[in-house]
């Protein structure tokens, strides 16, 4: 799938990988405001097994755990997975829990069809290059069932920290060791095609704040 950021690619998980060794918890033990949401989305839904992306140190991972989906949450780092993997057990939903390491920048290790709901906060939004995250979003489409749910947030052109950096091109800026793809509502819409686009979301989180979308899409049958 890469197109060509290899090294930025790989420092980024370097910088990731000692970001969660300084800070293992560095998004907090509570759920998102997203996987709330995302949450009571999947239940009306009836679905059982999740599929999420980018799950860092497990935030939304255990909560989705806790009520009563399996998860099967994919990062690149393994010092995440791993945490995700002991929090599980001290919890008692490790039989709940997937953790794996995975590059969102290679083929899913699934099958067609075989999740019923795919999460990801704040994971096409990182170093990875348009084409990359349109080969993301055709590898969602092909292990989420038909009429399946695909709830994604993305850092938008609206935040604070879009044009601020080093620029990587392709809307990619870096700043403090981090870098972010910031969308645009164009790429929202392109990559929703052969999608039901069922809603953008506008809001923040954190302190900077970060500004994001939040965007709930469906396969259709
Ligand atoms: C902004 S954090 C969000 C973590 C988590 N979703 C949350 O909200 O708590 C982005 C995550 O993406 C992961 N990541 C970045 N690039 C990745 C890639 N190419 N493949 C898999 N994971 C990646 C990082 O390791 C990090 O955990």
């Amino acid at each position: 799938m890469s197109d060509g950021r290899p090294e930025l690619a790989a420092a980024q998980r370097e910088h990731w990988q000692d970001t969660y060794r300084v800070h293992p918890k560095m998004y907090g033990s509570g759920p998102s405001e997203p996987a709330l949401y995302a949450a009571d989305v999947f239940a009306a839904e009836g679905v059982g097994r999740i599929l999420e992306l980018a799950a860092g140190h497990g935030r939304d991972t255990l909560f989705f755990a806790h009520r009563g989906f399996t998860v099967v949450a994919t990062d690149f780092s393994d010092v995440a997975a791993a945490q995700i993997g002991r929090v599980a057990q001290a919890q008692g939903v490790a039989a709940r829990v997937e953790a794996t390491v995975h590059d969102m920048r290679n083929p899913l290790p699934l099958g067609p069809g075989s999740i019923d709901a795919v999460f990801a906060h704040m994971a096409l939004c990182m170093a990875l290059s348009t084409k990359e995250i349109h080969a993301i979003v055709d590898e969602v489409g092909r292990v989420l069932k038909a009429g399946g749910k695909f709830i994604y947030t993305v850092r938008h052109t609206g935040d604070a920290h879009y044009g601020i950096g080093h620029c990587h091109g392709d809307d990619i800026f870096e700043c403090g060791g981090f870098a972010v793809h910031f969308f645009d509502h164009e790429l929202v819409e392109r990559l929703a095609a052969g999608w039901i686009l069922d809603d953008v979301h506008d809001f923040e989180e954190g302190d900077l704040p970060r500004r994001l979308w939040r965007v709930t899409a469906t396969k259709p049958n």
